[in-house]
């Protein structure tokens, strides 16, 4: 999975997504207002996944409801998890069915997947853990990415105007865009030992520990003024991709994609204003929005 997703292997595809994100930021510009969540952010990582993947072109469009139930069914017991639990499982039976009839593109990663069962590498449900893996990580993440920069650019068009004059500091803008706004709050780990954290906590062997990495990338005594939106400020140790073995698998693929499109808009928009009150998206585990009406000049 990770080779698949390395910076070497994700370079060929660089230049479709950056022409996608033209095409896209195009045809935005021309309607002028627009949501920046289904018309703008869900538009690449939906695609480019998918095609990465080698998806079949039916069932497509249900799979982004079907993965926003996933984070939601790592909560608490609370209504929200229990209302998620029937989307996880026609995500799971939709996989299986797809692994199961081979339904997809030789070449693809999720061939790739396919190639190593049948090789006797990984068994079936590995595959289709695997391929789980892909489709859940890669849309409410980066769609969160995309659609919080343009909440953030909106309710700060200086720095949006220092991001037009200065198009160099766009990866640095998308590294405290995922500080400020973290589009995974919290996962958790099982400690495997006694953990003494200094000033009389310990954390005992076999604790379920929740990390937040939303409160790590607002803490004041790494992160000067921390609320405070700087892409100036290029947070290059933010923890939002995790940290260790585990660390986000797709973090070269994100970056391609929300780099594209801040690209594409630099060059063409001059100003992001709210055209309407935002609506969250209320997830157990990310952070993001149902529906974020904009507009463009
Ligand atoms: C801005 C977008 C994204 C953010 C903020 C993000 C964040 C994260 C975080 C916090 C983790 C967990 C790290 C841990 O457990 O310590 C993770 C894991 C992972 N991410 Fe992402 N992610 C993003 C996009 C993507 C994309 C596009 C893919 C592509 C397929 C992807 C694939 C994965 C995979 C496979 C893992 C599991 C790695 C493992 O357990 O070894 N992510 N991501």
């Amino acid at each position: 999975m990770t080779d698949r997703l390395s910076p070497r292997a994700l370079r060929p595809v660089a230049e479709d997504i950056d022409r996608r994100a033209e095409q896209l930021a195009d045809g935005l510009v021309a309607r002028g207002s627009f949501d920046a969540v289904t018309d703008l952010a869900q538009d690449l990582p939906v695609h480019v996944i998918t095609d990465l993947i080698g998806w079949p072109a039916e069932g497509r469009d249900q799979l982004l409801d079907m993965a926003a139930g996933w984070f939601d069914c790592s909560g608490p017991a609370c209504p929200r998890t229990a209302a998620s639990v029937p989307k996880v499982e026609a995500l799971m039976g939709h996989l299986a069915q797809v692994v199961a009839e081979e339904n997809l593109v030789p070449g693809g990663f999720g061939w790739t997947m396919l190639e190593a069962h049948r090789a006797g590498q990984i068994p079936v449900e590995g595959a289709i853990g695997l391929l789980a893996g892909y489709v859940v990580a890669a849309f409410d993440t980066t769609i969160s990415a995309l659609s919080s920069a343009m909440w953030l650019f909106a309710r700060h068009p200086e720095q949006w105007e220092l991001l037009c004059s200065e198009t160099s500091l766009v990866p640095a803008a998308f590294n405290e865009i995922v500080r400020l706004e973290s589009p995974i709050q919290v996962f958790s780990r099982v400690s495997t030992r006694d953990v003494d954290l200094g000033e009389g906590v310990v954390i005992p062997s076999g604790a379920r520990v929740l990390h937040s990495y939303g409160a790590a990338n607002r803490d004041e005594r790494h992160f000067p003024a921390p609320d405070r939106f700087d892409i100036r400020r290029n947070p290059v140790d933010h923890l939002a991709f995790g940290y260790g073995n585990h660390a986000c698998a797709g973090q070269g693929l994100a970056r391609l994609e929300v780099h594209a499109v801040l690209n594409a808009l630099a060059a063409r928009v001059r100003r992001i204003e709210l055209a309407d009150e935002p609506v969250r998206a209320l997830n157990n585990i990310t952070r993001g929005f149902r529906s974020l009406p904009v507009r463009v000049s």
